[in-house]
């Protein structure tokens, strides 16, 4: 077995307790939706589901999910799309196709750390470009061109970013795909918290289409709040995703059946529509009550406003160290939120809003209490 593996915190933490303490506001996403109300006023579509053969579904995808998809995609067609067991799928076997160990990938930082984490194991040259709490979370457009060179292969973002909520502005964008164009790197863009932005209802627009060399990653996760159907995907040139494909038989073959379509139900339009609709309402809702407990806790907490996402990266004005804050809440107040140090960010905690109100205040009021006596 190899020493010195580096493994995911966020996520096995998040594993660990999510189902252990009461309040669990760790979550990323918004009350995930019920097969029920995926399907409500839709009698024939449950007897439709009810009656799938669970045979393989084509292992890149059903026809009409990819066409659905590509839908959502400037210029796309089917052939672009792999779909996936969640973007989390998405990230590692896009990664395992297009680099080699030693080749250099850049990083954004705060990021989900999945492909910060693979990037190490799977022994590539991490290097890395900060978002900014002082720009506001913007990305430093100076370290970015300073780290990205010749040797870069691919240059991995999050947008909207988990955790801190950022929309990348164009001015942003277009440094990414400038700094990748000059050395010919590809960009990795995670794109799942796009349609949960909270001051717009445009859709935070995809790198894809904005240069060739792009992935651009997508999930039924977050905006469509339907994590636990596993469905995710990375949009492609046409023999990449045949790449990426390729690598996928041997990992997971395909997705299952009843996930394929399940999928294709959430993504035609009106239910489309009104699955980013829900998802909008919890967050805007939720945002009002979190920022007003900002607010009122402006000795404890200091909050620099997310533009999406159901979180927030708070920084908390305490000495102690995130996790031991975090364990803590576990033990004596049953609550869990992510700590910053599973960003590589002492000193912030990740704190989600995007569940019901009561259940989310009773969890703040427990916060309070361990950064109040701490
Ligand atoms: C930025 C980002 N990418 C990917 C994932 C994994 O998503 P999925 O559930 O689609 O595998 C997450 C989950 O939190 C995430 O925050």
């Amino acid at each position: 077995m190899k020493k010195d593996f580096y493994p995911f915190m966020l996520e096995r933490e998040m594993s660990i307790w999510e189902y252990q303490v009461k309040y669990n506001l760790s979550e990323s996403g918004v009350q995930p939706m019920t097969i029920e109300g995926l399907a409500e006023g839709d009698p024939h579509f449950i007897e439709s589901l009810l009656a799938t053969s669970l045979g393989y579904p084509q292992t890149n995808g059903s026809l009409e999910l990819r066409d659905q998809i590509a839908d959502l995609y400037r210029g796309a067609t089917r052939d672009n799309v792999v779909v996936t067991t969640g973007a989390a799928q998405a990230n590692f076997t896009s990664i395992l196709t297009l680099m080699d160990p030693g080749d250099e990938i850049v990083v954004m930082l705060p990021n989900y750390m999945q492909i910060y984490g693979l990037a190490r194991n799977y022994r590539l040259s991490v290097k890395t470009f900060s978002l900014k709490e002082e720009l506001g979370w913007g990305v430093d457009i100076d370290e970015l061109n300073r780290v990205v060179g010749k040797k870069t292969v691919l240059i991995a973002i999050c947008n909207p970013n988990n955790p801190t909520g950022h929309i990348m502005a164009v001015e942003e964008r277009e440094a990414v795909i400038t700094a990748a164009d000059k050395v010919g790197a590809w960009i990795l863009a995670d794109e799942v918290y796009a349609g949960s932005e909270h001051h717009t209802d445009e859709v935070t627009p995809s790198f894809w289409g904005d240069y060739e060399k792009v992935l651009a990653i997508g999930s039924l996760s977050k905006a469509y709040a339907l994590p636990g159907l596993r469905v995710g995907w990375v949009m492609a040139p046409e023999e990449t995703a045949n790449e990426i494909w390729a690598r996928q038989d041997y990992v997971t073959i395909s997705t299952t059946m009843l996930g394929n379509k399940l999928a294709a139900y959430a993504l035609s339009t009106e239910v489309r529509d009104k699955l980013i609709a829900r998802t909008r309402s919890y967050i805007r809702r939720g945002y009002g009550n979190f920022e007003r407990w900002c607010r009122q806790h402006d000795d404890l907490v200091s909050l620099t406003p997310p533009d999406a996402a159901a979180i927030a990266f708070v920084r908390y004005h305490r000495e102690a160290n995130s996790s031991e804050i975090v364990r803590r809440l576990i033990n004596e107040q049953d609550t869990y939120v992510v700590p910053g140090d599973h960003f590589g960010m002492d000193h912030y905690l990740r704190i989600s809003y995007g569940l019901s109100e009561d259940y989310v205040n009773e969890g703040l009021r427990r916060i309070k209490e361990i950064l109040s006596s701490t």
